[in-house]
């Protein structure tokens, strides 16, 4: 068997099934790979090759990757150059390293330009999909780990801020989804044999099979189709929410079957700093009074984490206001501040202390620093939320207030033009009447009140 037959089936079986029909999922690379040409699998379902995707900043980029073929949109399901898009796909080819049999991209036009990707440095990371048959777990030998890393946003595929990590604790299988490789935000809970404890739509349906292998070489989770038609992926989206997809030929578009976290604002931090999550709104982030979104076009792009910054900035010399949040999950990493026995002092505590951003009393003073991330509304006293007081600077209430009062004057002027035309409209009907009487009393009080406003 020539290298080049093994390792694409290595990779198309590696990323794509050990199911017993793996055999059939493969293809020899005879020769180089250009753009626009494109290795099929034996079942038809994906292929392998360049694809572009455009960038609204930077242009089109290319990719290698292995994608649905039988999708007409274009879902990747695995990309090796992801986090180093090609801008030119006319000089790069897929092939066959002369000296280490390695898959390789290379440059026709240079061959001394470093390659994007080799087979030898990145052929198994998984990218934000996770396909059935694939291994979600971990090598022994090597202590790699394979897990999913989101997309940045709906039209850029590098690597986001949320990941899906098996559990390393191998008496308690899991899998868990973080938020900057840090905080865990969600757990797919206890594997009981068939499926995790807080996925049970993963049988339910009776549309997959679940499976952990544990061996001496490797440990992983595994899923496989019940019915092989069906074109299915489960993904971590650009959300922050794992989601189990199917491909709908009435639709022609990718349908949700399940996502987890189910609540758009259980996933950490989804709207960045200084934003209300809100679960019943769209858009569901929202900026906190007196704060603009930071990036207008990653937020348009479906990405929220740069969240929002202070239209004004604080001044610590003088004293600024606070601005009531209510019903709301209290921000993450609280500093509880026991010298402060009520409302007041905890108000001051937060004063005192240039950093501070926030405060709330709920029996005990907290106060927030820096960045206030993870506030969603609708949570009250018995669902473990509050008021929370926002620090703003004082020119926010001050120009807030002039609008206000800006406000006021126009209604104001409106209202009163509008009183003295009906006035004048009176006074005109009496004018004509008291001439037919001859008596003017009454017209002449009515001017004078009309000549006042
Ligand atoms: C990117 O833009 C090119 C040229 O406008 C177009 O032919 C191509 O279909 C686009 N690709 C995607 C994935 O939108
Ligand atoms: C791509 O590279 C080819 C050959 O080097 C060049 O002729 C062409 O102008 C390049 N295209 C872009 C869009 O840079
Ligand atoms: C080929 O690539 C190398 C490494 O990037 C670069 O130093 C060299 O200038 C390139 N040669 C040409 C002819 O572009
Ligand atoms: C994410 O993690 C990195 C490294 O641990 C840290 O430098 C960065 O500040 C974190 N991002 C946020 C928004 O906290
Ligand atoms: C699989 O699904 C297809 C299309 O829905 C159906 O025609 C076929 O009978 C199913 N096969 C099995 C074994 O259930
Ligand atoms: C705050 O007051 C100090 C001392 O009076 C002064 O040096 C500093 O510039 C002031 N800062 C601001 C932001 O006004
Ligand atoms: C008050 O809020 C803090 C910060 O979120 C929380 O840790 C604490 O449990 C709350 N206390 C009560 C009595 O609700
Ligand atoms: C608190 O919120 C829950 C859930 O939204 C609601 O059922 C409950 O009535 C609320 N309680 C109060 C006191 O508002």
């Amino acid at each position: 068997m020539p290298p080049s037959y093994i390792l694409v089936t290595f990779l198309f079986s590696l990323l794509i099934s050990t199911s017993p029909s793996a055999a059939t999922d493969t293809v020899t690379l005879a020769r180089s790979l250009a753009a626009g040409d494109k290795l099929v699998s034996g079942n038809g379902k994906f292929a392998l090759g360049f694809f572009q995707l455009n960038s609204t900043s930077n242009g089109p980029r290319w990719y290698l990757g292995i994608w649905f073929n039988t999708v007409p949109k274009l879902t990747p399901t695995w990309v090796a150059n992801r986090a180093n898009p090609l801008a030119n796909s006319t000089t790069w080819q897929l092939a066959i390293s002369s000296h280490d049999g390695n898959l390789v991209v290379t440059n026709r036009a240079n061959n001394s330009m470093p390659p994007p990707w080799s087979s030898q440095q990145s052929f198994n990371h998984m990218a934000d999909t996770f396909l059935p048959g694939a291994k979600m777990g971990w090598n022994k030998a090597t202590g790699f780990t394979h897990g999913l890393v989101s997309n940045k946003n709906s039209i850029d595929i590098s690597p986001g801020v949320y990941s899906a990590t098996p559990s390393s604790d191998f008496a308690n299988p899991g899998l868990f989804l973080l938020w900057n490789t840090s905080v865990v935000y969600w757990s797919a809970g206890l594997w009981n044999g068939e499926y995790f404890s807080n996925t049970p739509e993963l049988t339910a349906r009776a549309l997959f099979t679940f499976d952990f292998v544990s061996n001496d070489h490797e440990e992983y989770f595994t899923y496989r189709l019940r019915n092989d038609t069906m074109v299915t992926r489960y993904v971590l989206d650009v959300s922050g929410q794992a989601k189990n997809m199917i491909w709908s030929s009435v639709t022609q578009d990718w349908v949700t079957f399940y996502a987890k976290p189910a609540a758009q604002c259980d996933v950490y931090s989804v709207c960045g700093a200084f934003t209300v999550c809100r679960e019943d709104m769209l858009p569901f982030c929202n900026c906190m009074k007196g704060f603009s979104v930071r990036s207008a076009e990653d937020w348009e792009l479906g990405d929220h984490t740069g969240g929002c910054i202070r239209n004004i900035p604080l001044n610590c010399n003088v004293t600024g206001s606070f601005y009531a949040i209510i019903d709301v999950r209290f921000p993450a990493n609280a500093k509880h501040y026991m010298e402060a026995g009520n409302s007041d002092e905890c108000k001051q505590a937060c004063l005192n202390d240039c950093s501070c951003t926030a405060y709330s009393y709920n029996g005990s003073c907290n106060i927030w620093k820096d960045g206030l991330f993870n506030v969603a509304q609708q949570y009250n006293q018995s669902t473990g939320g509050g008021v929370l007081y926002l620090r703003l600077a004082a020119e926010v209430d001050a120009s807030e207030s002039s609008k206000h009062r800006r406000g006021l004057i126009i209604g104001v002027a409106v209202g009163a033009s509008i009183f003295t035309l009906f006035l004048f409209t009176i006074v005109a009907m009496f004018v004509r009447r008291n001439k037919k009487n001859r008596s003017s009393v009454n017209t002449v009080k009515l001017c004078w009140i009309a000549s006042r406003l």
